[in-house]
């Protein structure tokens, strides 16, 4: 749950200033994936010399770190490598000592920057303090570098991929990483297994590659020849080969005992060329450098040298190709600024008309009358016959698959269930080779869902992902599936993710239902209604304003209810999670229906009630809580449809939304709460896009 970063060129001559900025830059890129203490290592004065900064705080502190410990900016470099981390503390809490990057010895000799969880680590730790290390801080990291080491001492002449082969062979978890070393200048080794790392390459001249080979070690990863006996010794010596074991006893492998084929980034004429890399754990900090990126999959090993990429893997894995494409990459750096507005989540609220469409662009065709996802094309008529479809995910995307729950049910007639996927896990739920497992996801990222992804897989069904982030690990690993396109979420309270997910569900229940007559009109109706959401989300929005005002009714409130029944109690999920993250106002959803069975105990004159009352088949029984809570003197601000005279304005207190077909309704509904949560947050002081404790992906169990 931390952002990573890494720069390294080769016949770029760039002074430390520039290279201090874009580790800098590409951290505050990445500040909302954690942004508890942020820190970077970058080549020193001397050769064979690290120079580490690091900071409790955001990344600004860093900077103002640096600027006072007045490091020679104007020194030049002309090959370079830095690596650089924003921290979301999983082990020991944030503090200089517990921030990344992490070394194995106070000489720097490996130095190294992780996103995810070393789970093995007290045991590797407890090996390594055996064998004379001592360790500095409290993180699962520093296992990493330290493991480095005890490997180099051992095996002074190892090719620094092996060395990192031989390390991550050890590591049980999940991580991204990227290491640096004084034993190897100039190169930088970067791994992922379960958390994302995309590689953005900048050439001085026209780029003739446009993808990479994998490299893979076929009989499986060991140290090379001339060490394996070593190790054995090693192992009857100490034991540290109890935990080290399996790659150090395994038969030498020739394909590790030569240096690798290399790609390089050559010029026409064949000479290397300038080359600039940027690594990093999302595109949104590469884009400004470069639109040219590669991404790694799990289990790759991306090794960069004089110019050059090689990728390597620790065996062949059914399924992956052995060519890794450098794409071009669409987003557009303003899309990742704040542009007019304070914040970024107050920007995505307001980019909502526009981030649906692009969600509908291609697929939807009112006209015609017919909705088209190309990537469920070649699997909907498998899903069609599923025993039952299972949506399982975490958060506001566990509450857009609530949402449209009742419309899969109405629309295609297979028996439905959303999972919370922690819960799903805990349970150990049944899991059938013909249901299909649907993984809904802004990041692509979350650890809950990938688990629950991982066992879904490995019990034979199809599993299909609703994914914001491409490339993302939900998106690589799942059958078939639909990029939601709602373009970077920087706020970490999710906003455009959760509309256009619901667009993109709404729409796959609508693919399902394509074979059915009895559905057609039903069908048609709901394409129409999708067509109007986007103008009909500009008139909500024009409500701004007003919204903020009544919000100063809850000023110094301590708790509020969220009312909503029907689809509209995913609705009040969404808004009072929204209201709790941002504003740290308790806010409870309940269910209308189930207001008489405890909670309105709790209501009188005082507490803020916002009940959600838009017309739909089951609105008369919503107006029955409405009743209870004017009886106990309530004073409830409703959410209703434009016009609804049973809400009349003198008496109460009303967010009036234009109505929508039933099953979309809660596209619409779920705005002004959106800018509810904003304005009381802002109005509580919070800093909207990074409300404590959180962070953006949560890749953590
Ligand atoms: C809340 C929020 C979180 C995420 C949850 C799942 O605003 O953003 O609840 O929805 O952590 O994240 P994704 O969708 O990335 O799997």
């Amino acid at each position: 749950m931390c952002g990573i970063f890494g720069y390294i060129n080769y016949l770029v001559e760039k002074d430390r200033k520039y290279i201090i900025d874009t580790l800098v830059n590409g951290l505050s890129r990445l500040e909302y994936r954690g942004y508890d203490s942020a820190g970077f290592a970058i080549d020193g004065d001397k050769k064979n010399e690290v120079m580490a900064f690091k900071e409790v705080g955001k990344v600004a502190k860093l900077k103002a770190l640096v600027e006072a410990e007045q490091p020679d900016m104007t020194k030049v470099f002309d090959n370079h490598c830095g690596i650089a981390h924003t921290r979301w503390a999983t082990h020991g809490p944030p503090s200089r000592v517990n921030c990344h990057p992490h070394r194995s010895d106070p000489k720097w000799e490996f130095a190294v920057v992780h996103n995810g969880i070393i789970t093995n680590y007290k045991e590797l730790k407890a090996l390594l303090e055996a064998k004379g290390f001592k360790f500095e801080t409290e993180t699962d990291t520093e296992a990493i570098a330290k493991l480095a080491k005890y490997i180099y001492d051992e095996h002074p002449t190892i090719e620094f991929t092996n060395l990192v082969k031989a390390v991550i062979k050890e590591l049980q978890g999940a991580f991204g990483l990227l290491l640096k070393s004084v034993h190897f200048p100039g190169e930088v080794v970067a791994a992922r297994k379960g958390s994302p790392l995309v590689v953005g390459v900048r050439t001085a001249k026209k780029m003739k590659v446009d993808f990479v080979d994998v490299e893979y070690a076929e009989e499986g990863v060991a140290l090379p020849a001339e060490r394996a006996s070593q190790n054995v010794a090693l192992k009857k010596n100490n034991g540290l080969g109890a935990s080290l074991g399996s790659n150090l006893l395994a038969p030498p492998d020739k394909s590790l005992l030569h240096r690798s084929q290399s790609r390089a980034f050559l010029s026409d004429d064949g000479v290397p060329q300038p080359t600039e890399f940027f690594l990093s754990s999302d595109p949104s900090a590469i884009i400004e450098h470069t639109k040219k990126v590669l991404y790694l999959e799990d289990d790759d090993i991306a090794h960069i040298h004089e110019g050059q990429l090689n990728i390597h893997r620790l065996s062949k894995t059914d399924g992956t190709s052995n060519v890794r494409a450098i794409q071009t990459i669409e987003i557009e750096l303003q899309e990742i600024m704040k542009g007019r507005f304070d914040h970024f989540m107050q920007k995505e609220i307001f980019e909502q008309p526009e981030s649906i469409v692009n969600a509908m662009r291609g697929r939807l065709n009112v006209e015609e009358k017919t909705v088209t996802l190309g990537g469920l094309r070649q699997y909907i008529s498998t899903i069609r016959r599923c025993r039952r479809l299972i949506f399982i995910a975490c958060g506001t995307s566990f509450h857009s698959c609530m949402a449209v729950r009742g419309a899969f049910e109405e629309l295609t007639d297979i028996p439905i269930s959303v999972e919370l996927a922690s819960d799903f896990l805990d349970r150990q739920a049944p899991v059938f080779r013909d249901d299909t497992c649907v993984f809904v996801s802004q990041s692509g990222e979350t650890a809950d869902s990938l688990m629950a992804l991982r066992y879904c897989l490995e019990r034979g069904a199809l599993t299909v992902g609703i994914v914001n982030t491409v490339g993302s690990s939900i998106s690589l690993m799942t059958h078939c599936g639909v990029h939601i396109n709602a373009g970077p979420e920087i706020g970490v309270a999710s906003t455009k993710a959760y509309t256009s997910q619901f667009v993109c569900m709404i729409m796959f229940a609508l693919s399902l239902a394509e074979d059915r007559a009895s559905k057609t009109q039903r069908r048609l109706e709901i394409m129409e209604g999708l067509g109007k959401v986007s103008q009909q989300f500009q008139e909500i929005l024009k409500m701004d304003q007003s919204i903020k005002e009544l919000c100063l009714k809850f000023k110094d409130q301590k708790s509020m209810l969220l009312l909503g029944r029907g689809a509209q109690h995913a609705t009040a999920l969404e808004g009072a999670l929204k209201i709790k993250e941002i504003s740290y106002l308790h806010c409870e959803a309940v269910m209308s229906g189930e207001l008489k069975h405890g909670v309105l105990a709790l209501v009188d004159e005082s507490l803020p009630i916002v009940m959600i009352l838009t017309r739909d088949d089951i609105f008369a029984k919503s107006l029955n809580a409405y009743q209870q809570v004017i009886a106990r003197k309530g004073r409830p601000i409703v959410i209703c449809n434009t016009g609804d005279e049973e809400f009349p304005g003198e008496k109460t207190d009303k967010i009036e939304v234009p109505r929508a077909v039933d099953v979309l309704q809660g596209l619409l509904n779920v705005i002004p709460l959106q800018l509810m949560a904003y304005w009381l947050a802002v109005a509580e002081g919070v800093n909207v896009d990074f409300p404590r404790n959180l962070a953006k992906s949560v890749t953590v169990e």
